[in-house]
């Protein structure tokens, strides 16, 4: 049994990764701000005995005693991020610099939630974790992509200064249950809409590709990404390879909702990558990791879970 603190806790992915550490019989401390995410989502947590909560903002320092750290808080969407950019950056660096500075004064291993925006809008496809990418520094996505992308510098060199033991993942799109319904995001946007009859807004002209994993398969191999060989730093990447065109998701939406929605188009929103996919030859050889979760069961569970959201739908 180990102590964890999973910063970022109560959100999306936080609440996943609490779930199964829970269920693996680890002390889990979750620490959040509640910026985007919720009480619902920890509460069938908090009669476990091995869950503790603590509100808390990351950018601010934390004294606690625990033996690993997974770093997530930092608002992902980019309507979240784009509502207060300095927060945003904050969140990344200062959250960083100080879930670095615990790690360090007790000695724990720490991951950081990475992500694919720091290939920014790539030259080559798919990506491996040796493209630096290609990133707009003053534009309204920077915010969070530099965040990050300064937050992995700080990882490495507190590693290469301070022999921490660390783990950077580039974390690329992801969904599944407790996925936002207002961030923005395709694949919760298209459900939505469907659920909810309304057209269905399909930035561009819907030619652009994402690859998207299951919250599920994500979190499997966060947490087989901690279990690696002190030696292993990363960074990275964790996503789905397949590759599916935004109007080939909405098709797929509008069966498995058995909705009547029509499409309509939008112009695509600045600095919006066109395509993006995973290299994840990396995650296959060092974890023995793939997604097993089909696009469609995935979605299928997904609507069901915002099926039951009758405060969204
Ligand atoms: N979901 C994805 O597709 C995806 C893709 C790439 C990277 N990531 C990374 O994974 C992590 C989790 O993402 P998510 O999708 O679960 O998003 P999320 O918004 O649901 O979760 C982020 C959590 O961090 C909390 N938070 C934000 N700022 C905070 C602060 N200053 N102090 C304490 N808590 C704070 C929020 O309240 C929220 O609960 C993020 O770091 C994100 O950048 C996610």
């Amino acid at each position: 049994m180990e102590r964890i603190l999973v910063t970022g806790g109560a959100g999306f992915l936080g609440s996943h990764l609490c779930e199964r550490l829970l269920a693996q019989g680890h002390d889990v401390l979750c620490v959040d701000n509640f910026f985007t995410g919720t009480k619902a989502n920890i509460a069938h947590l908090t009669m476990q005995p091995g869950f503790e909560f603590i509100r808390h903002d990351v950018t601010f320092p934390l004294y606690v005693e625990v033996d690993k750290i997974y770093n997530l808080a930092c608002p992902a969407s980019p309507i979240h991020y784009q509502f207060d950019p300095v927060q945003t950056t904050k969140a990344s660096i200062h959250g960083a610099i100080n879930m670095l500075g615990l790690a360090k004064r007790v000695r724990a291993k720490i991951l950081q939630a990475s992500t694919s925006e720091i290939y920014g809008d790539p030259e080559i496809h798919p990506q491996k974790e040796s493209y630096w990418g290609r990133v707009n520094p003053i534009g309204v996505r920077s915010c969070y992509d530099e965040g990050k992308r300064c937050a992995e510098t700080l990882f490495f060199d507190y590693w290469r200064q301070h022999r921490l033991h660390i783990k950077v993942v580039r974390i690329f799109n992801t969904y599944g249950p407790r996925m936002h319904p207002n961030d923005g995001r395709v694949v919760s946007n298209f459900i939505i809409q469907a659920l909810r009859g309304e057209e269905i807004t399909v930035y561009g002209d819907g030619t652009q590709t994402r690859s998207f994993c299951y919250v599920d398969d994500l979190i499997e191999a966060v947490l087989r990404t901690m279990t690696t060989p002190d030696e292993f730093t990363g960074p990275i990447n964790i996503g789905n390879p397949v590759e599916f065109t935004m109007l080939e998701l909405a098709e797929l939406v509008l069966k498995l909702t058995r909705s009547n929605s029509k499409l309509v188009f939008k112009p695509l929103p600045s600095d919006d990558p066109r395509q993006r996919q995973p290299d994840i030859s990396l995650a296959k050889e060092v974890l023995g990791w793939s997604p097993i979760t089909e696009l469609e069961q995935g979605l299928e569970r997904t609507i069901r879970y915002f099926k039951d959201r009758t405060d969204v739908i």
